[in-house]
């Protein structure tokens, strides 16, 4: 649209100054016609002396054919700036001084215009006429004395055939110009279509891989969990029984062994469990949100770390709303678990009748912006994930992170 405006301006304003340097140019040739056709011939020596018969049948002349519309006035000068006739007959035999353009135009002999300057007094009898262009045109009377003759035309109709030439071009103009912007606009929206078509496509990309990375975690955790944990559960059940059997046959220190053995065992499915809990999240909707979110934190409980889940006893949200705040609930405690090396972490959930917040707070590390950008070039894009599910479900993200101070992910989301 800038470059339609811009080229339309630039041929606006082209088009113009050809339509009046054309309009100029016609009422050069005008006052040509007119002085060499009409005034040239009849150009006595009898005039040219001031004879009143003379004057008079030129007059008459000029009057009939020459003044009028488009010219208004007619003056005939000697080189030496006496007027030897005008239609204003007043100024008839006065001396004025001739123009620098006027003696230009005699010496050269060509024909040459200009806006009249009413505030001469040889020009005394036009001021009533509006703006004027005065056209002057090198002479000869008929014995060959040279005269300058001199026709002014109103401006305001040199201006309006310029206008007229211009205005014939400019529908074609406008037509052209439309007719491009038309051309381009299918293909303007089939480059929009395009790169929403690959927007589309890369969202779809990025959700297929978190999905399928959720999928091999399920199918992870399903393994482990009818495979190694069953089996270890197994083995320390049955090394318990074995060594009650053992000190009932007077071994007690074997039994105690088998103990020993029994209870590392039982640790060691713990660990198996919690790391069970982070491939394959809770089943939300059967749990509830308070109990996914205790069994977010539960590893990271395991590690020593302080955590806190408070979640609003009476609370009722949309399942979508709640998988949404689960999520950026994983995606936060696993960063903190993986890059804040925090004493803390406190899940809050709290809710007004408007909106649902959720928010995940450490005091570990902290990052900076520069730090997310790097990792989300390296492939990281957790947070970036989570920006996407926010803008989508139309809730706020804010990641609040500074070095040294820990990290706050929080999500706002409306209630329906
Ligand atoms: N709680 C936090 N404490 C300190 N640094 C963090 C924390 N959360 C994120 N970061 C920094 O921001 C970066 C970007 O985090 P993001 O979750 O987008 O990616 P990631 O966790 O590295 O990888 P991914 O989530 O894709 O497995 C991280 O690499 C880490 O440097
Ligand atoms: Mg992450």
């Amino acid at each position: 649209m800038i470059a339609l405006a811009v080229v339309g301006v630039i041929s606006f304003i082209v088009m113009r100054h050809i339509g009046t340097n054309e309009a100029l140019h016609n009422a050069r040739g005008l006052t040509r016609v007119v002085g060499r056709g009409i005034a040239e011939p009849n150009l006595t020596e009898g005039l040219l002396k001031g004879n009143p018969a003379a004057i008079s049948r030129f007059d008459r002349i000029m009057r009939r054919h020459v003044v009028g519309d488009p010219i208004v006035r007619v003056k005939l000068w000697t080189p030496s700036g006496r007027v030897v006739y005008s239609d204003a007959r007043r100024l008839i035999g006065r001396r004025f001084k001739l123009g620098a353009d006027e003696v230009a135009s005699l010496r050269t002999g060509e024909v040459d215009s200009g806006v009249t300057d009413l505030s001469l007094p040889e020009n005394r009898y036009e001021s009533g006429q509006g703006k004027l262009l005065e056209v002057y045109l090198p002479v000869r009377t008929t014995a060959g004395t040279p005269l300058l003759f001199e026709a002014y035309q109103r401006f305001s109709s040199v201006a309006s055939s310029g206008r007229e030439i211009w205005l014939a071009f400019a529908p074609a103009l406008v037509i052209a110009l439309v007719v491009l912007e038309l051309v381009q606009l299918p293909l303007a929206s089939s480059m929009a279509r395009r790169m929403r078509r690959g927007n589309e496509e890369r969202e779809a990309l990025l959700k297929r891989a978190v999905d399928a990375s959720e999928d091999e975690r399920r199918r992870i955790a399903g393994d482990l969990h009818d495979g190694i944990v069953q089996e270890l559960a197994g083995i320390s059940f049955s090394l318990s029984a074995d060594a009650q059997q053992l000190d009932s046959e007077g071994a007690p220190d074997a039994a105690n062994a088998l103990r020993r053995g029994a209870k590392q065992t039982r640790q060691s499915v713990r660990e198996l469990r919690s790391l069970l809990v982070e491939l394959h999240p809770p089943r939300l909707r059967e749990a509830g949100l308070a109990a996914a979110l205790s069994d977010l934190v539960a590893p990271l409980a395991g590690r020593g770390v302080h955590t806190r889940v408070d979640v609003p006893e009476d609370l009722e949200l949309p399942s979508k709303t709640e998988a949404l705040l689960f999520r950026v609930a994983q995606e936060a405690t696993r960063n903190a678990a993986s890059h804040a090396d925090a004493a803390r972490v406190d899940l809050v959930v709290s809710e007004t009748p408007e909106r649902a917040r959720l928010s995940v707070k450490d005091d570990g590390r902290g990052f900076t912006v520069d730090e997310a950008v790097l990792a989300a070039g390296r492939g990281h894009l957790g947070l970036q994930l989570l920006r996407d599910l926010a803008e989508d479900a139309g809730a706020t993200l804010e990641i609040d992170s500074e070095p040294g101070r820990g990290t706050t992910i929080s999500i706002e989301v409306g209630r329906p």
